[in-house]
């Protein structure tokens, strides 16, 4: 859907690339996310899909047509923006700060009352709390999901998402992200969503951008990026419970001894988990029970076990050792 083929932007009056040569493609309907250290050009790559920044080499694609040759607003009309410091108009209530586009679009006052509502509903806030408050009477949590509201408004099927839970603890960030995935299940749109936080990339991303210095160091599912990254930047990026983030994108199923036409009694001591229960969930089962087996049930079904040698061997593997 939207494709970067060789893109690259230097800044007047900066020495190096703020992007270098990037080339990518993002999938309609999946969540991409860029991840790297502060600086490393995530806002730019952003800001040059709309058209913000324009990019002094290579082209940038959407569904095959250069964004060069589209009319910048309309172009903008199709990409829902959450930037990086939520930037909600102070001096407008909520429900006028959602209702932004709509109004630029020049809907009808009715339709667009409607669907600032339903809007509203959908963050999960109340619009008869909210809808007339202005912005510094919200929450961090709710000014955030404010954000993402507006830049849903007109119903983009892109979206750009510059580090939108950045500035909220980390308690209402995984909140936050939850009700961003669940969200992402009914809209289902194409959205480039950049962090610095490796753990929020591998949880909310179908793909991972990993980027140093404007260039493009790996690309790949977070499960691909985890198992094999490409150098020790991206190592050190993935941190030291890399072992553990890969158990918890490892269902049981995958290391378990399955009870092939077993018709026999199934010994057990009574702890289970679901077949796509991520390993991980198991092996904290393990440590608080004192076991090193658990059943593997789809259902109430068991279909094998889990044992705690096959979870170390597989980590051991994947990591070298070093977990
Ligand atoms: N308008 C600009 N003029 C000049 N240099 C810029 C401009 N915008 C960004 N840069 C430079 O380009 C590089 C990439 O910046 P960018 O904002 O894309 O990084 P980032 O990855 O989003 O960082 P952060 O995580 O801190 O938001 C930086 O070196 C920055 O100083
Ligand atoms: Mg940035």
């Amino acid at each position: 859907m939207i494709h970067f083929d060789q893109v690259s932007k230097t800044f007047a009056a900066s020495q190096r690339p703020a992007v270098d040569r990037i080339t990518l493609h993002v999938k309609q309907g999946n969540i991409c996310v860029f991840v790297g250290p502060s600086g490393c050009g995530k806002t730019t790559i952003l800001r040059m899909i709309n058209r913000l920044v324009t990019p002094d080499g290579g082209t940038i694609t959407i569904d095959g047509r250069s964004i060069m040759q589209m009319d910048p607003p309309a172009l903008r009309r199709t990409i829902g923006y959450v930037i990086q410091q939520v930037g909600l108009l102070p001096h407008r209530t909520i429900a006028q700060n959602i209702a932004l586009v709509p109004e630029l679009l020049k809907w009808p006052r009715d339709k667009t009352e409607k669907r600032v509502l339903e809007l509203i509903e959908m963050m999960g806030l109340d619009p008869s709390e909210v809808g007339h408050k202005y912005p510094h009477q919200l929450s961090g949590g709710q000014a955030q999901r404010v954000g993402v509201a507006r830049a849903l408004a007109a119903d983009p099927p892109i979206m750009l998402m510059d580090e939108p839970f950045a500035a909220v603890d980390p308690i209402v960030r995984l909140r936050l992200q939850d009700e961003f995935l669940r969200l992402q299940q009914t809209v289902q749109k194409t959205i480039c969503f950049v962090t610095h936080d490796i753990n929020e990339a591998i949880k909310l991303g179908d793909y991972l951008v990993v980027l140093k210095e404007g260039r493009l160091v790996q690309t790949g599912t977070p499960i691909e990026i985890l198992t094999q990254p490409e150098d020790d930047f991206v190592l050190s990026l993935l941190g030291d419970d890399r072992g553990v983030k890969i158990l918890d994108l490892t269902r049981a199923e995958t290391l378990m001894e399955p009870f092939e036409n077993r018709l026999g009694p199934i010994k057990s001591n009574g702890h289970r988990v679901q077949s796509i229960d991520p390993v991980k969930i198991a092996l904290e089962m393990m440590m608080q029970k004192n076991t090193d087996e658990i059943l593997v049930c789809k259902g109430t079904r068991p279909v094998g076990i889990l044992r705690w040698p096959a979870i170390k061997t597989h980590v051991n593997r994947i990591s070298g050792g070093t977990v």
